[in-house]
Protein backbone atom coordinates (compact mmCIF):
# COMPACT_ATOMS: atom_id res chain seq x y z
CA UNK A 1 0.00 0.00 0.00
CA UNK A 2 1.58 3.09 -1.19
CA UNK A 3 0.49 6.89 0.23
CA UNK A 4 1.12 8.28 -3.54
CA UNK A 5 -1.85 10.13 -4.68
CA UNK A 6 -1.51 11.17 -8.14
CA UNK A 7 -4.01 13.72 -9.40
CA UNK A 8 -6.92 12.33 -10.79
CA UNK A 9 -5.92 13.04 -14.89
CA UNK A 10 -2.92 11.15 -14.17
CA UNK A 11 -5.11 8.13 -12.80
CA UNK A 12 -7.94 8.45 -15.61
CA UNK A 13 -4.88 8.00 -18.13
CA UNK A 14 -3.32 4.69 -16.68
CA UNK A 15 -7.00 3.15 -17.98
CA UNK A 16 -8.64 3.09 -20.86
CA UNK A 17 -12.53 1.50 -19.56
CA UNK A 18 -14.67 3.74 -17.46
CA UNK A 19 -14.82 2.13 -13.42
CA UNK A 20 -18.27 1.91 -13.83
CA UNK A 21 -20.70 3.44 -16.48
CA UNK A 22 -24.42 3.32 -15.04
CA UNK A 23 -27.02 3.91 -17.76
CA UNK A 24 -30.67 4.84 -17.22
CA UNK A 25 -30.83 2.81 -13.82
CA UNK A 26 -33.74 2.40 -11.94
CA UNK A 27 -35.34 0.44 -9.02
CA UNK A 28 -38.82 0.75 -7.63
CA UNK A 29 -40.61 -1.01 -5.05
CA UNK A 30 -44.07 -1.33 -6.25
CA UNK A 31 -45.30 2.02 -6.39
CA UNK A 32 -42.00 3.53 -4.79
CA UNK A 33 -39.27 4.98 -7.22
CA UNK A 34 -35.97 4.61 -4.70
CA UNK A 35 -33.74 5.49 -7.82
CA UNK A 36 -34.37 6.48 -11.17
CA UNK A 37 -32.82 7.74 -14.30
CA UNK A 38 -29.20 7.21 -13.12
CA UNK A 39 -26.54 8.07 -15.75
CA UNK A 40 -23.27 7.95 -13.87
CA UNK A 41 -19.92 7.16 -15.46
CA UNK A 42 -16.92 6.30 -12.87
CA UNK A 43 -13.03 6.82 -14.14
CA UNK A 44 -10.90 3.47 -13.11
CA UNK A 45 -8.76 4.79 -10.07
CA UNK A 46 -11.77 8.09 -9.40
CA UNK A 47 -13.27 8.96 -6.25
CA UNK A 48 -16.55 9.75 -6.33
CA UNK A 49 -18.44 10.75 -3.14
CA UNK A 50 -22.23 10.67 -3.54
CA UNK A 51 -24.53 13.24 -0.69
CA UNK A 52 -27.77 13.39 -0.28
CA UNK A 53 -30.54 13.40 2.61
CA UNK A 54 -32.63 10.38 4.29
CA UNK A 55 -34.75 8.13 2.05
CA UNK A 56 -32.10 9.84 -1.58
CA UNK A 57 -32.00 6.28 -2.77
CA UNK A 58 -28.14 6.16 -1.89
CA UNK A 59 -27.99 3.01 -0.64
CA UNK A 60 -30.41 1.73 -3.56
CA UNK A 61 -27.55 2.98 -5.67
CA UNK A 62 -25.06 0.40 -3.75
CA UNK A 63 -27.00 -2.25 -3.92
CA UNK A 64 -27.83 -2.23 -7.64
CA UNK A 65 -24.45 -2.08 -8.45
CA UNK A 66 -23.25 -4.74 -6.12
CA UNK A 67 -26.12 -6.83 -7.36
CA UNK A 68 -27.92 -7.15 -3.98
CA UNK A 69 -30.74 -6.76 -5.68
CA UNK A 70 -31.67 -5.82 -9.84
CA UNK A 71 -32.27 -2.76 -11.08
CA UNK A 72 -35.88 -2.60 -12.53
CA UNK A 73 -34.64 -0.77 -15.65
CA UNK A 74 -30.87 0.72 -17.07
CA UNK A 75 -27.70 -1.20 -17.71
CA UNK A 76 -24.76 -1.17 -15.36
CA UNK A 77 -21.47 -1.91 -16.57
CA UNK A 78 -18.03 -2.77 -14.73
CA UNK A 79 -14.92 -2.17 -16.62
CA UNK A 80 -16.24 -2.26 -19.48
CA UNK A 81 -18.16 -5.19 -18.78
CA UNK A 82 -22.47 -5.34 -18.41
CA UNK A 83 -22.37 -6.92 -15.02
CA UNK A 84 -26.49 -6.05 -14.70
CA UNK A 85 -27.75 -9.41 -14.45
CA UNK A 86 -24.21 -10.82 -12.49
CA UNK A 87 -24.69 -12.86 -8.79
CA UNK A 88 -22.51 -10.48 -6.51
CA UNK A 89 -20.41 -12.88 -6.48
CA UNK A 90 -19.37 -12.87 -10.06
CA UNK A 91 -19.11 -9.01 -9.18
CA UNK A 92 -16.51 -9.50 -6.23
CA UNK A 93 -14.54 -11.98 -8.12
CA UNK A 94 -14.19 -9.34 -10.81
CA UNK A 95 -12.49 -7.02 -8.35
CA UNK A 96 -16.16 -4.65 -6.78
CA UNK A 97 -15.64 -4.52 -2.95
CA UNK A 98 -18.30 -2.87 -0.43
CA UNK A 99 -17.97 -2.11 3.05
CA UNK A 100 -20.20 -4.37 5.12
CA UNK A 101 -21.11 -5.00 8.86
CA UNK A 102 -18.69 -7.39 10.65
CA UNK A 103 -20.01 -10.47 10.91
CA UNK A 104 -20.57 -12.51 14.28
CA UNK A 105 -18.64 -15.26 12.62
CA UNK A 106 -15.54 -13.20 13.28
CA UNK A 107 -15.80 -12.16 16.94
CA UNK A 108 -13.56 -14.56 18.89
CA UNK A 109 -11.27 -14.08 15.81
CA UNK A 110 -7.80 -11.53 15.87
CA UNK A 111 -8.15 -8.82 13.78
CA UNK A 112 -5.02 -10.33 12.01
CA UNK A 113 -6.20 -13.31 11.61
CA UNK A 114 -9.87 -11.59 10.18
CA UNK A 115 -8.46 -9.74 7.55
CA UNK A 116 -5.74 -13.13 6.62
CA UNK A 117 -8.81 -15.06 6.19
CA UNK A 118 -10.55 -11.96 4.15
CA UNK A 119 -7.47 -12.51 1.92
CA UNK A 120 -7.52 -15.96 1.62
CA UNK A 121 -10.99 -16.41 1.06
CA UNK A 122 -11.08 -13.84 -2.15
CA UNK A 123 -7.60 -15.89 -3.66
CA UNK A 124 -8.98 -19.63 -2.65
CA UNK A 125 -12.83 -21.27 -3.44
CA UNK A 126 -13.26 -21.44 0.54
CA UNK A 127 -12.42 -20.15 3.53
CA UNK A 128 -11.52 -22.69 6.61
CA UNK A 129 -13.27 -22.09 9.73
CA UNK A 130 -10.33 -23.40 11.45
CA UNK A 131 -7.62 -21.00 12.90
CA UNK A 132 -5.62 -20.16 10.12
CA UNK A 133 -1.57 -21.23 9.98
CA UNK A 134 0.35 -17.79 9.49
CA UNK A 135 2.26 -18.66 6.80
CA UNK A 136 2.23 -17.78 3.23
CA UNK A 137 1.55 -15.07 0.81
CA UNK A 138 -1.88 -13.82 2.18
CA UNK A 139 -0.70 -13.41 5.56
CA UNK A 140 1.91 -10.96 4.04
CA UNK A 141 -1.08 -9.20 2.42
CA UNK A 142 -3.32 -9.41 5.49
CA UNK A 143 -0.25 -7.72 7.16
CA UNK A 144 -0.15 -4.78 4.70
CA UNK A 145 -4.08 -3.77 4.68
CA UNK A 146 -3.52 -3.56 8.73
CA UNK A 147 -1.04 -1.59 8.48
CA UNK A 148 -2.95 0.54 5.78
CA UNK A 149 -6.12 0.45 7.71
CA UNK A 150 -3.90 1.86 11.00
CA UNK A 151 -4.82 -1.15 12.89
CA UNK A 152 -1.29 -2.40 13.80
CA UNK A 153 -1.57 -1.60 17.02
CA UNK A 154 -4.95 -4.12 17.32
CA UNK A 155 -3.77 -6.48 15.10
CA UNK A 156 -3.63 -8.99 17.89
CA UNK A 157 -6.80 -8.13 19.84
CA UNK A 158 -10.04 -9.94 19.26
CA UNK A 159 -12.68 -8.32 16.53
CA UNK A 160 -15.88 -8.55 19.14
CA UNK A 161 -13.09 -6.20 21.72
CA UNK A 162 -12.63 -3.23 19.17
CA UNK A 163 -14.82 0.07 19.49
CA UNK A 164 -17.30 0.97 16.83
CA UNK A 165 -14.29 3.36 14.93
CA UNK A 166 -12.03 0.29 14.76
CA UNK A 167 -14.86 -1.97 13.77
CA UNK A 168 -15.05 0.07 10.47
CA UNK A 169 -11.06 0.30 10.05
CA UNK A 170 -11.64 -3.80 10.08
CA UNK A 171 -14.77 -3.30 7.53
CA UNK A 172 -12.72 -1.07 5.18
CA UNK A 173 -9.63 -3.64 5.58
CA UNK A 174 -11.93 -6.26 4.58
CA UNK A 175 -12.78 -4.67 1.52
CA UNK A 176 -9.23 -4.08 0.30
CA UNK A 177 -8.87 -8.64 0.64
CA UNK A 178 -7.75 -9.75 -2.74
CA UNK A 179 -7.86 -7.41 -5.92
CA UNK A 180 -10.19 -4.82 -5.16
CA UNK A 181 -10.53 -2.70 -8.43
CA UNK A 182 -14.00 -0.91 -6.74
CA UNK A 183 -14.76 -0.43 -4.01
CA UNK A 184 -18.53 1.09 -2.44
CA UNK A 185 -18.26 2.86 1.10
CA UNK A 186 -21.32 2.89 2.47
CA UNK A 187 -21.28 5.82 5.36
CA UNK A 188 -17.76 4.66 6.97
CA UNK A 189 -17.96 7.87 8.77
CA UNK A 190 -20.91 7.12 10.89
CA UNK A 191 -20.73 7.41 14.57
CA UNK A 192 -16.87 8.22 14.52
CA UNK A 193 -15.50 10.99 16.93
CA UNK A 194 -13.74 13.80 15.19
CA UNK A 195 -10.13 12.17 15.69
CA UNK A 196 -11.68 8.65 14.08
CA UNK A 197 -12.72 10.95 11.07
CA UNK A 198 -9.05 12.08 10.76
CA UNK A 199 -7.80 8.69 10.64
CA UNK A 200 -10.43 7.60 8.16
CA UNK A 201 -9.44 10.70 5.82
CA UNK A 202 -6.14 9.74 5.99
CA UNK A 203 -6.76 5.57 5.17
CA UNK A 204 -8.97 6.74 2.20
CA UNK A 205 -6.33 9.05 0.66
CA UNK A 206 -3.53 6.26 1.06
CA UNK A 207 -5.22 3.70 -1.00
CA UNK A 208 -3.38 2.73 -3.56
CA UNK A 209 -4.25 5.03 -6.41
CA UNK A 210 -5.43 2.46 -8.71
CA UNK A 211 -8.17 1.67 -6.68
CA UNK A 212 -11.63 3.86 -6.94
CA UNK A 213 -14.28 4.01 -5.18
CA UNK A 214 -17.25 5.74 -4.24
CA UNK A 215 -18.45 6.84 -0.65
CA UNK A 216 -21.77 8.15 0.34
CA UNK A 217 -21.04 10.49 3.11
CA UNK A 218 -23.81 12.60 5.50
CA UNK A 219 -20.41 14.27 7.00
CA UNK A 220 -19.78 17.06 3.71
CA UNK A 221 -16.19 17.87 5.46
CA UNK A 222 -15.37 14.21 4.83
CA UNK A 223 -16.74 13.62 2.04
CA UNK A 224 -14.88 16.72 -0.13
CA UNK A 225 -11.62 15.72 1.41
CA UNK A 226 -11.60 12.13 0.02
CA UNK A 227 -13.37 12.84 -3.37
CA UNK A 228 -12.09 14.06 -6.54
CA UNK A 229 -15.92 14.61 -7.66
CA UNK A 230 -19.14 14.72 -6.38
CA UNK A 231 -22.80 13.71 -7.14
CA UNK A 232 -25.86 14.70 -5.18
CA UNK A 233 -28.90 12.74 -4.85
CA UNK A 234 -32.37 13.70 -3.89
CA UNK A 235 -35.95 11.55 -4.69
CA UNK A 236 -34.25 8.84 -6.36
CA UNK A 237 -32.35 11.49 -9.30
CA UNK A 238 -29.09 12.93 -9.44
CA UNK A 239 -29.58 16.10 -9.08
CA UNK A 240 -26.20 17.97 -9.41
CA UNK A 241 -22.91 17.37 -9.59
CA UNK A 242 -19.56 18.96 -9.18
CA UNK A 243 -16.12 19.10 -7.71
CA UNK A 244 -15.66 19.67 -4.30
CA UNK A 245 -14.74 22.85 -4.68
CA UNK A 246 -17.73 23.63 -6.91
CA UNK A 247 -19.61 21.42 -4.66
CA UNK A 248 -18.67 23.72 -1.77
CA UNK A 249 -19.40 26.69 -3.02
CA UNK A 250 -22.94 25.86 -4.52
CA UNK A 251 -25.30 28.24 -2.54
CA UNK A 252 -28.30 24.88 -2.75
CA UNK A 253 -25.71 23.03 -1.00
CA UNK A 254 -24.49 25.69 1.36
CA UNK A 255 -28.42 25.83 2.34
CA UNK A 256 -28.47 22.22 3.00
CA UNK A 257 -25.90 21.73 5.11
CA UNK A 258 -25.34 24.66 7.24
CA UNK A 259 -29.14 25.39 7.21
CA UNK A 260 -29.12 21.76 9.01
CA UNK A 261 -31.20 20.28 6.64
CA UNK A 262 -29.63 16.97 5.85
CA UNK A 263 -30.53 13.99 7.18
N1 LIG B 1 -35.85 -3.28 0.15
C1 LIG B 1 -36.67 -2.22 0.10
N2 LIG B 1 -38.02 -2.36 0.05
C2 LIG B 1 -38.84 -1.28 -0.02
N3 LIG B 1 -38.41 -0.01 -0.03
C3 LIG B 1 -37.07 0.20 0.04
C4 LIG B 1 -36.14 -0.89 0.11
N4 LIG B 1 -34.88 -0.36 0.15
C5 LIG B 1 -35.04 0.97 0.12
N5 LIG B 1 -36.32 1.31 0.04
C6 LIG B 1 -36.87 2.69 -0.04
O1 LIG B 1 -36.17 3.34 -1.08
C7 LIG B 1 -35.92 4.70 -0.75
C8 LIG B 1 -34.45 4.96 -0.81
O2 LIG B 1 -33.82 4.28 0.26
P1 LIG B 1 -32.24 4.21 0.45
O3 LIG B 1 -31.97 3.27 1.56
O4 LIG B 1 -31.61 3.93 -0.86
O5 LIG B 1 -31.91 5.70 0.87
P2 LIG B 1 -30.52 6.36 1.36
O6 LIG B 1 -30.25 7.50 0.47
O7 LIG B 1 -29.49 5.31 1.48
O8 LIG B 1 -30.92 6.92 2.79
P3 LIG B 1 -30.07 7.00 4.17
O9 LIG B 1 -29.26 8.26 4.09
O10 LIG B 1 -31.13 7.10 5.22
O11 LIG B 1 -29.26 5.75 4.30
C9 LIG B 1 -36.52 4.91 0.65
O12 LIG B 1 -37.80 5.47 0.49
C10 LIG B 1 -36.58 3.50 1.20
O13 LIG B 1 -37.62 3.38 2.14
MG1 LIG C 1 -28.40 4.54 3.04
Amino acid sequence: MTVAEPGLATRLQSTGAHALDLDGVGRHFGALVALSGITMRIGAGERRAVLGSNGAGKTTLFNTITGDFLPSEGRIRFFGEDITDLPTHERIRRGLRRTYQISQLFGSLSVLDSVYLACRGVSRRRFSLLRPRRDDVNMAQAELIVHATHLDDDRERQVATLSHGQQRQLEIALALAGAPRFILFDEPAAGLSPTERRDLVEILNALPSHIGYIIIEHDLDVALRVSDYVSMMHGGELFKEGTPDEIEQDPQVQEIYLGGGHG
